[in-house]
């Protein structure tokens, strides 16, 4: 247990998916009857070895989310967690497609589920949330059209974004703006993972195709001072989630993270967790390890905090009040 549980967060980029606790998994496989074969380790904790397996775990452990009483009782599980770590917004990535369901019907059920889901967690911990459908990259620009067209039709209420995660290096940003276009004329807000798994092109290639204000990750943006500078000029705001970049592998060690750097460079970096069990994070072990690492203070963090609130998906009066619940106090 950290200080840092207790400082006010906002958290943009959380997958519901990634964030199901392995215990909830296990319970629904047995319930199902189903052996989830290569996907815990021994301790009981996801296993996986690179990105490739991890979204293949990732995908064999969410195949077990079935009825819509499993995604509301999911988003209360999840919701309770965040805001015992003190998260008071976050927005959660909600992903169609590994239902393998194309029916609106089916998903309008779902939503409802989860919007009920996330009513009863602000009722009984005062957390906000709203949710971000995201199309999953490696099944294509078709599939992605299809994912933004429902989300289109479903926004408003607790949907007030689009975005897309999966294989970075599947085709090209501009295959899928038309999905975003589609996006965008709903008017939602956009976000896409990029800079991730490949280097600073991906992002320069995701911010030249798609009309997004936030990039999911974009730490190797590092690797191109005109990129970095771009960023900061432009205002792109960074989901950064370095627990989850260090345990890909993508840097050494924390003190190499460039989360730092870009700060320094006047990037607007945010802190967010990405799928916390299979990284063995929390929000306040990324806090923690930060402010260990790059002497950063609770100030430090709140300024952080107060860019995610400014780039939020949300309207403007839950802006303000999410403004007006952060405080730069030291824990
Ligand atoms: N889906 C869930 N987590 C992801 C990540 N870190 N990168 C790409 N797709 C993802
Ligand atoms: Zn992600």
């Amino acid at each position: 247990m950290t200080v840092w549980r207790r400082q006010p967060k906002v958290e943009l980029h959380l997958h519901l998916e990634g964030a199901a606790p392995p215990d909830f998994i296990r319970a629904l496989a047995a319930e199902q009857g189903t052996d989830l074969v290569g996907v815990f380790d021994e301790a009981g904790a996801y296993a996986w070895t690179d990105f490739a397996d991890f979204l293949k775990v990732y995908e064999a452990a969410s195949s077990v989310l079935r009825a819509a009483d499993d995604y509301r009782r999911l988003v209360e599980a999840v919701l309770a967690k965040s805001a015992a770590d003190g998260v008071i917004y976050t927005e959660i990535f909600l992903a169609p497609d590994l239902r393998r369901d194309d029916d609106t019907a089916a998903w309008r059920d779902h939503l409802a589920a989860m919007t009920e889901g996330a009513r009863n967690a602000r009722a009984a911990h005062g957390i906000e949330a709203r949710f971000i459908p995201i199309a999953i990259r490696h099944l294509g620009p078709e599939r992605a059209e299809a994912t933004a067209r429902l989300t289109a039709e479903t926004a408003g209420g607790l949907v007030t974004g689009f975005g897309m995660a999966g294989e970075e290096g599947f085709g090209e940003p501009a295959d899928y703006a038309r999905a975003f276009a589609i996006a965008a004329e709903a008017g939602l807000g956009l976000t896409v993972h990029a800079g991730e798994l490949l280097g600073a092109e991906s992002v320069r290639a995701a911010l030249d195709a798609l009309p997004v204000s936030r990039i999911g990750h974009g730490v190797r943006a590092i690797e191109d001072p005109d990129l970095v500078r771009r960023l900061a000029a432009e205002g792109i705001v960074l989901e950064v989630n370095p627990g989850s970049n260090l345990a890909l592998g993508l840097f050494p060690s924390w003190r190499d993270h460039p989360i730092e750097p870009l700060r320094a460079a006047g990037v607007a970096v945010t802190i967010s967790t990405d799928d916390p069990p299979y990284f063995h994070t929390d929000l306040p072990r990324e806090y923690a390890a930060l402010a260990w690492t790059f002497d950063w203070t609770a100030a430090d963090f709140d300024g952080m905090n107060r860019a995610a609130a400014a780039a939020a998906f949300c309207d403007e009066a839950t802006r303000a009040a999410i403004l007006a619940r952060l405080t730069g106090e030291t824990p």
